[in-house]
């Protein structure tokens, strides 16, 4: 049985104030049968780190480089989030993908040096509408998902995938259950042939593109969606843990 995980993607929004006073919110309601994170922007994980200190809250962030230090201006390494608490970190994320134009072996490094410093990546992957409309999504998600190494990612519990269809992020339209299951249940089996049945069946897959309230029971009922990855409802604590007690209620 996979514990169901929510993760809030709060992307470039909100203040240090409103970042701790949300944080502060959603770690003192967090029910004991969910797993629950959030991923500030990085100027604000260490305050929000400080305010949630003590609770079952995970700490995220929203990117990483894939050198442990170095020349690299501006950038932050994954140990360096590990020192200020940090669990998981997104990667390849469509946002990243598309609008700042990473390139697939940039991911797959990044994901990889989240994991070997001890983090869990939540690798985003999902196809844009036009390769929907041009039958590719399969195709799509399975070189996406080949970005990360088996030889490298030997641990199921320290590894979540998340299925955002690039369509359905920021704009209101979600993918349907069916269309969510469909894409769940192969990226499973595409684990399967990469790793083995064993370690496809631990990984968390989560979906995520405009869910909320209104239709997070019904994504989170299917079998292969064990959670989700939340952006703008991830902002307020009332739209969020609506999500989180949703999953909550479907979970044992
Ligand atoms: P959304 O974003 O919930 O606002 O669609 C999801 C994400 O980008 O992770």
């Amino acid at each position: 049985m996979r514990t169901k995980f929510i993760a809030g993607n709060w992307k470039m929004n909100l203040t240090k104030t409103s970042s701790i006073e949300l944080a502060r919110a959603i770690a003192k309601a967090i029910p004991n049968n969910v797993d629950v994170g959030i991923a500030p922007p990085f100027v604000y994980i260490d305050a929000v780190a400080s305010a949630i200190s003590g609770s079952k809250l995970l700490l995220g962030a929203q990117d990483a480089y894939c050198e442990p230090s170095g020349a690299f201006t501006g950038d932050i390494s994954p140990p360096m989030l590990k020192d200020l608490g940090v669990k998981f970190v997104l990667t390849g994320h469509s946002e990243r993908r598309h609008i700042l134009h990473e390139p697939p072996e940039l991911v797959s490094r990044k994901a990889l040096a989240i994991y070997t410093a001890g983090l869990t990546p939540i690798h985003c992957v999902g196809e844009t509408l036009e390769e929907r409309d041009s039958h590719q999504t399969l195709e799509v998600i399975r070189s996406q998902l080949e970005e990360l190494k088996p030889t490298t990612i030997t641990d199921p519990n320290r590894l979540v995938i998340a299925y955002e269809p690039v369509w359905a992020i920021g704009t209101g339209r979600t993918a349907t259950d069916q269309q969510a299951q469909e894409v769940h249940h192969f990226i499973r089996d595409t684990m399967t042939k990469m790793w083995n049945r064993d370690f496809a069946d631990r990984v968390r897959i989560q979906y995520g593109g405009s869910m909320k309230p209104e239709n997070a029971t019904s994504l989170l009922s299917q079998p292969d969606v064990d959670g989700g990855l939340i952006g703008g409802a991830a902002l307020k604590s009332e739209s969020f843990l609506a999500i989180v007690n949703a999953a909550a209620r479907l979970s044992p």
